[in-house]
């Protein structure tokens, strides 16, 4: 009785398990399968106006902007079909060269540097460096930052404009413009160097911030579209923008993004502005849907890891040398490496090293079940020594093999002594599955700095997700409980 309803839920997980591996992991194509006429343009959507999501009022996040009105213009006008991609800024340049993608619009100015890894199509637009700071704080001039703290985004030309540029300034390199300005609000900086028209979205949301502009050249803060070198498509774009030029489309563009900023994510008068608190709510359902995301990695990973789990425990317990040393071996190293750190290989290095372009959900996958593999496989260790010994004395005295001993005897007995172990495991999983933001993977967690990009705000939509996270945690640990209970009664 009690084994055959085992066999049914284990049967139903895998056949759950696998449906949405097959639905959902394998939906990636790289550019080479691509058929036909559609070109995959990578972005990274953190920068409004020029590329941002949208998520407020029942948007689904699409990505929109400045970048992507040019970008649609122009595959329109050559007859292709746009589809876009989203990655860290630093991720862009990457995603070219192993032909991710056919091009890159991110307000992204071409260096030197850059011009040595990838191709660039005239310049579409200008902008001017600033120096962002709190209101009176009177740091208006390049010169007058000498000695303070100065953020810039990590990467960008900003850095290098302000490692070049201010005389004895402490640069701090940050990931996101976000991240700039709420250091500035908290003082830990004195000052950012952010572009004019960013910097103007951020004052009109910010009214205690101000923003001055410093000379810059195009070469310093200009934009244009990037290609993998050597692309054929560099000509036909450039065609395409100088027509735009010429024909005031840019101009519209301009006028759309750039001027009356702020005008859809918050009132010119700051009286009128909603809180950061409403805007927050109003995001709940964009972030919320971020749940199937993160429920389904934490299942398929929990449910893998644990069927190598009990595979490691075996080992560790054979007597099989080579096996136990593997298991050992296996077991130090998952547990002797920080899992983002394991996340992060698995993602880059398997393109590196095999030519497989593996999907984002799919390597967070593949980490976590083969790290949470290690953690589980030493639970059921326990679980199985801790089993009576006369137990196993008694079935093999019995005649009975060593598999069915294993199968039918000794592992439901540990597997449920160790039940609430393994609801442990599982938390953990749930919450540290939101590791997966950092590979791109649009979880819970990622989702809420998506709002937070989108809308100028900080801390606000983290505790929308850590909110999210606590309910699914709770669910899971009653779901545990339950299932505790059920077992201690068909023993
Ligand atoms: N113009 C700067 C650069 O090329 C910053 C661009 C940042 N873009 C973004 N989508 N975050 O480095």
């Amino acid at each position: 009785m009690f084994r055959k309803k085992w066999l049914m839920a284990i049967l139903f997980i895998a056949t759950l398990v696998i449906s949405l591996i097959i639905g959902n992991l394998t939906t990636n194509e790289t550019v080479a399968q691509n058929s036909g006429r559609k070109l995959i343009m990578v972005t990274s959507a953190d920068y409004p106006p020029y590329e941002f999501r949208k998520t407020g009022g029942g948007a689904g996040g699409e990505i929109i902007g400045f970048d992507v009105d040019i970008a649609k213009y122009i595959t329109r006008e050559l007859g292709y079909e746009l589809e876009i991609k989203d990655t860290d800024f630093s991720g862009i340049i990457p995603a070219l060269q192993s032909g991710r993608a056919n091009f890159a619009m991110a307000g992204m100015t071409p260096t030197p540097e850059r011009q040595k890894n990838v191709d660039f199509s005239d310049i579409y637009y200008e902008a001017k460096n600033t120096i962002v700071t709190k209101k009176g704080a009177n740091l208006t001039t390049l010169a007058s930052l000498a000695g303070k703290k100065v953020g810039v985004q990590l990467g960008s030309t900003q850095e290098k404009f302000a490692k070049e540029k201010i005389k004895g300034a402490k640069i701090v390199a940050l990931n996101k413009t976000g991240d700039l300005i709420q250091e500035i609000k908290s003082n830990r900086i004195n000052a950012a160097i952010i572009e004019d028209t960013i910097a103007k979205g951020f004052i009109a949301n910010n009214p205690t911030l101000e923003f001055n502009t410093v000379p810059s050249s195009a070469e310093e803060a200009g934009s244009a579209i990037a290609f993998p070198k050597g692309s054929p498509l560099v000509q036909p774009f450039n065609k395409v923008l100088q027509q735009m030029k010429q024909n005031g489309e840019i101009e519209a563009l301009v006028k759309k993004w750039f001027e009356n900023q702020g005008g859809n994510q918050a009132a010119e008068d700051p009286a009128n502005a909603p809180s950061s608190f409403e805007t927050a709510w109003g995001s709940i359902p964009f972030i919320a849907q971020g749940i199937i995301v993160t429920l389904q990695f934490t299942l398929i990973s929990a449910f893998f890891g644990f069927l190598w789990g009990i595979v490691l425990a075996l080992f560790k317990i054979s007597t099989v040398k080579p096996l136990n040393l593997f298991a050992k071996g296996y077991t130090s190293v998952f547990r002797g490496t920080p899992l983002l750190l394991q996340i992060a290989l698995v993602y880059y290095a398997t393109p590196q090293l095999t030519g497989y372009d593996i999907p984002a959900l799919l390597a967070g996958v593949i980490t976590f079940t083969l790290n949470s593999g290690a953690y589980i496989s030493e639970t059921i260790r326990g679980g199985i020594l801790a089993v009576d010994k006369g137990q196993r004395e008694a079935a093999l005295s019995l005649g009975v093999p060593y598999q069915p001993m294993m199968k039918d005897i000794i592992l439901p007995q540990a597997v449920k002594n160790i039940l609430p172990s393994l609801v442990n495991e599982s938390i953990a999983l749930l919450k540290d599955s939101s590791l997966v933001s950092t590979i791109g993977v649009v979880d819970v967690l990622r989702r809420a700095q998506i709002v937070g990009a989108e809308k100028y705000i900080y801390f606000e939509p983290l505790l929308v997700a850590g909110l999210i996270y606590y309910v699914l945690v709770m669910l899971l640990t009653w779901g545990g409980s339950k299932l505790e209970r059920r077992l201690q009664r068909s023993a």
